[in-house]
C-alpha cells in the first residue's frame, strides 16, 4: 500500500526518485509526486513539489515541465485510503509553512484528534489525508533539529507508518522512521537510496540496512546514523541482497505478470533445491523432532493467494499426518479468538512478509504461546523477522499484483514442510518426496501450451461471468484461479466445490456460461463428471483442465496437464488458469500488472 523512495547523494535525485517509484507502483498507483530540497542562489533552501493524479510515467511528464531538481528528495506512490486520488491528496504534503516535507505509507489512526488540536494552534491543512497531520506535528516540536522533533511527533502517532521527512532547517539530511510498515535504506558509494521495498534498490546497490520498528535514521552525505526512541545511537549492519536486477525487470516480456508465469519452473527448482535431502528442511528451519511430535493442532494464516496455497496444504496435511488443520482469512482470525497453546503450530504464508493481517494473526498466535512459522518471499520482512522459524521461498521479486510464482513456490514449500514431518513421525511418502521433484518439468511442459490456452481465451474474454468447479484437491485451486481472473479481467467469478452447485449456484448457469472444470483426482472422477453433466445439460461451456483420459462429451476446451499424484496436481492444474486470465486481461486491453483498485502489498488492515 503506497511505496515510498528518497535519495541522498550527490546527483541530481529525481530520475532517481522517479525511476525508484516506477519501480514499486505495485504497491499503489492512483497519484504519485515527488519533493526536492533546492537551493537558492542566496543559500536558502526551497522544497519543490511535483505531485499529480495518476501513475507515475504522468508524474514524469510534470516533472520534466516543472523542471524539478535537487540531490536530496523523496518520493510516494499512492493507493488512496484517506481522501479520494487528486493532486492535493497525492504525497509529498508539507506543513502549512511549507518547511517540512513527508511522504507516508501506513494508515495515522487518531489523525482526525490530532488534526483537530494543530488547527486550533493554528495549522491549516490543505488535504483529506491522514499524513498531512505528520509535517505539521514535526513542526510544532520542531526546536532547531529534525531528529528530535520527528521522535517526539511520532510518539503522538497511533496506527502505521514508514515515513521518510525532508526540512529547510536541516538542508542537507533527511529522517526517516517507521512503524508496522516497511522501510529500506541502500548504501551506495557516497550515496543513500530509501525505499518500501528492495525492486526500488536494485539499480544502485545490493547493501540494505532494514529499519525496525521504532528506529530512526539520519541521513546524510557519506553518512548514516542510526537512534532508538531514547536518542541513543544504533549499530546497524547492512545486509546484502542476492537478487539480481534483471529478476525485477521485463527482460523481453510485455509485462511481469507474463515474465512470472513462465518463471514458475526455475522458482520452484530453487525452492526445492535440496531440502528433502538429509532432512536439510527442518534442521535449517530449527525445528527439532520433539516439537513435531507434540504438535496438536496447525493453523494456516494467510491472505489473499497465499491463503488459498494454505487452503490446498490442509487436505495433504491432515490426510497424511493426522493432524488437525485450520487455514484462516488473516483479517477473520485476529478477531476470532482462536483455540491457541503451546503445542499448536501457526503457519503465515506471506510473499511480501508485511501484510498487516497476516501480522497481526503473527502476533496474536505468538502472544498465546505457539509456535509461529513464516513462509515469505520476502528476506528481513517484519513477518520473517518476528516468527519463531522462517522459510524462505525462492521466487524472486514478484512485481506483479497478481501472484504467480509466489504461489507456487509455496505450495512447495507447505509440501516439503508434510514430506519433513512425515519422516519424523515414521509416516511413509517416499512416492510423495520422488514426485515433487518432478513438478518443475512438468509445468514447462504446460508452459509450452501457451498459444493453444490464448486461443480458448479468445473465446472467453467477452463474457460477463464464469465460474470454477474442483473436488478434493481440486477445490482450493479453482478458487484461486477464479481470484486470477477476476483481479486482472474483471470478470465475475466465483469457485465452488463441485458437489456444492446444485445447493444455488447452478441457477445461474445457462447457455454459454462458462465454466472452467479441475479433474485430477482418481477417487473423485466419476463424481466430478457427474458435476459436469449437470451443468453441460444446462447450457455451460466447458473448459477442462485434467491429466486423466475423459471423453470429449464432457467438454468444449480439453486443456491437459501432466500426470502427477493429485496431492501435488495444484501446481499444475494453476497454470492454465493463470495463463487464462492473463490473456483475457490482454484481449480486453487491461493493466495486466496493476489492475485497478489493487495493491500488491496490503499494509493497511
Ligand atoms: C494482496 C495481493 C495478493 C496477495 C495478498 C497477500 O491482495 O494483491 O496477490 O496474495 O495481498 O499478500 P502476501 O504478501 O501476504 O502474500
Amino acid at each position: 500500500m503506497c511505496g515510498i523512495v528518497g535519495y541522498v547523494g550527490k546527483k541530481d535525485c529525481v530520475n532517481v526518485l522517479l525511476d525508484g517509484l516506477s519501480s514499486l507502483e505495485y504497491r499503489g498507483y492512483d497519484s504519485a509526486g515527488i519533493l526536492t530540497m533546492q537551493k537558492n542562489n542566496n543559500n536558502t533552501y526551497n522544497l519543490n513539489i511535483c505531485k499529480t493524479k495518476g501513475r507515475v510515467n504522468d508524474l514524469k511528464i510534470s516533472a520534466k515541465q516543472f523542471g524539478i531538481s535537487g540531490c536530496i528528495g523523496i518520493g510516494h506512490t499512492r493507493w488512496a485510503t484517506h481522501g479520494e486520488p487528486s493532486d492535493i491528496n497525492s504525497h509529498p504534503h508539507m506543513d502549512s509553512t511549507s518547511s517540512i516535507g513527508v511522504v507516508h505509507n501506513g494508515i495515522i489512526e487518531n489523525y482526525l484528534e490530532l488534526k483537530d488540536t494543530l488547527i486550533n494552534k493554528g495549522y491549516a491543512f490543505a488535504s483529506q489525508t491522514d499524513t498531512e497531520v505528520i509535517p505539521n506535528l514535526i513542526k510544532d516540536n520542531y526546536t532547531g533539529n529534525t531528529l528530535d522533533a520527528t521522535i517526539t511527533a511520532t510518539a503522538l502517532l497511533k496506527g502505521s507508518y514508514a515515513i521518510a521527512i525532508v526540512s529547510k532547517e536541516n538542508p542537507d539530511e533527511m529522517i526517516v522512521t517507521k512503524k508496522d510498515s516497511p522501510l529500506i535504506i541502500g548504501k551506495g558509494d557516497n550515496e543513500y537510496f530509501v525505499a518500501s521495498d528492495i525492486p526500488a534498490l536494485l539499480k544502485h546497490t545490493n547493501k540494505v540496512y532494514i529499519l525496525e520498528d521504532g528506529e530512526f535514521a539520519k541521513i546524510k552525505l557519506n553518512e548514516i546514523t542510526f537512534f532508538n526512541s531514547n536518542k541513543m545511537k544504533l549499530d546497524k549492519k547492512y545486509k546484502e541482497i542476492n537478487w539480481s536486477l534483471e529478476a525485477a525487470e521485463k527482460c523481453g516480456y510485455p509485462d511481469f505478470m507474463l515474465k512470472e508465469i513462465f518463471e514458475q519452473p526455475t522458482a520452484v527448482r530453487k525452492t526445492i533445491n535440496d531440502n528433502l535431502k538429509n532432512n536439510k528442511f527442518l534442521s535449517e528451519l530449527k525445528i527439532d523432532d520433539k516439537f513435531v511430535k507434540s504438535i496438536n493442532k496447525i493453523y494456516i494464516v494467510a491472505c489473499g493467494t497465499a491463503m488459498h496455497a494454505g487452503l490446498s496444504g490442509k487436505n495433504l496435511i491432515e490426510r497424511y499426518l493426522k493432524i488437525p488443520v485450520e487455514v484462516d482469512i488473516a483479517s477473520e482470525f485476529r478477531y476470532r479468538h482462536p483455540i491457541i497453546n503451546e503445542n499448536t503450530l501457526m503457519i503465515t504464508l506471506s510473499q511480501s512478509g508485511e501484510t498487516a493481517d497476516t501480522l497481526a494473526a503473527l502476533r496474536l498466535a505468538k502472544s498465546e504461546n505457539a509456535k509461529t512459522l513464516a513462509i515469505t518471499n520476502s528476506i528481513g520482512s517484519t513477518i520473517s523477522r518476528e516468527a519463531d522459524h522462517v522459510f524462505y521461498t525462492q521466487a524472486g521479486p514478484e512485481i506483479a499484483v497478481a501472484s504467480t510464482k509466489a504461489y507456487n513456490t509455496q505450495l512447495a514449500t507447505i509440501y516439503m514442510l508434510m514430506i519433513s514431518f512425515a519422516e519424523i513421525l515414521n509416516i511413509d511418502v517416499t512416492k510423495l518426496k520422488q514426485e515433487i521433484e518432478t513438478m518443475a518439468n512438468k509445468i514447462e511442459i504446460i508452459l509450452n501450451q501457451s498459444e493453444y490456452i490464448e486461443t480458448i481465451a479468445k473465446t472467453m474474454f467477452k463474457e460477463k461471468d464464469a465460474f470454477f468447479l474442483g473436488r478434493g484437491y481440486d477445490y482450493p485451486v479453482s478458487l484461486e484461479g477464479s481470484l486470477k481472473l477476476k483481479e486482472i479481467s474483471y470478470i465475475h467469478s466465483e469457485a465452488y466445490a463441485a458437489g456444492e452447485l446444485k445447493h444455488g449456484p447452478i441457477a445461474l448457469i445457462e447457455t454459454g456460461t462458462y465454466v472452467i472444470c479441475t479433474i485430477t483426482d482418481n477417487e473423485l472422477l466419476n463424481k466430478s463428471l457427474s458435476n459436469i453433466q449437470e451443468i453441460i445439460t444446462r447450457g455451460a461451456k466447458v473448459i477442462l483442465i485434467t491429466n486423466k483420459k475423459i471423453d470429449s462429451k464432457y467438454y468444449d476446451y480439453l486443456i491437459e496437464i501432466p500426470d502427477c499424484p493429485s496431492e501435488f496436481s495444484s501446481m499444475l492444474s494453476i497454470i492454465p488458469m493463470q495463463l487464462l486470465a492473463y490473456y483475457i486481461s490482454k484481449l480486453k486491453n487491461l493493466d495486466v500488472d496493476k489492475p485497478r483498485n489493487l495493491a500488491k502489498s496490503v499494509t493497511v488492515e
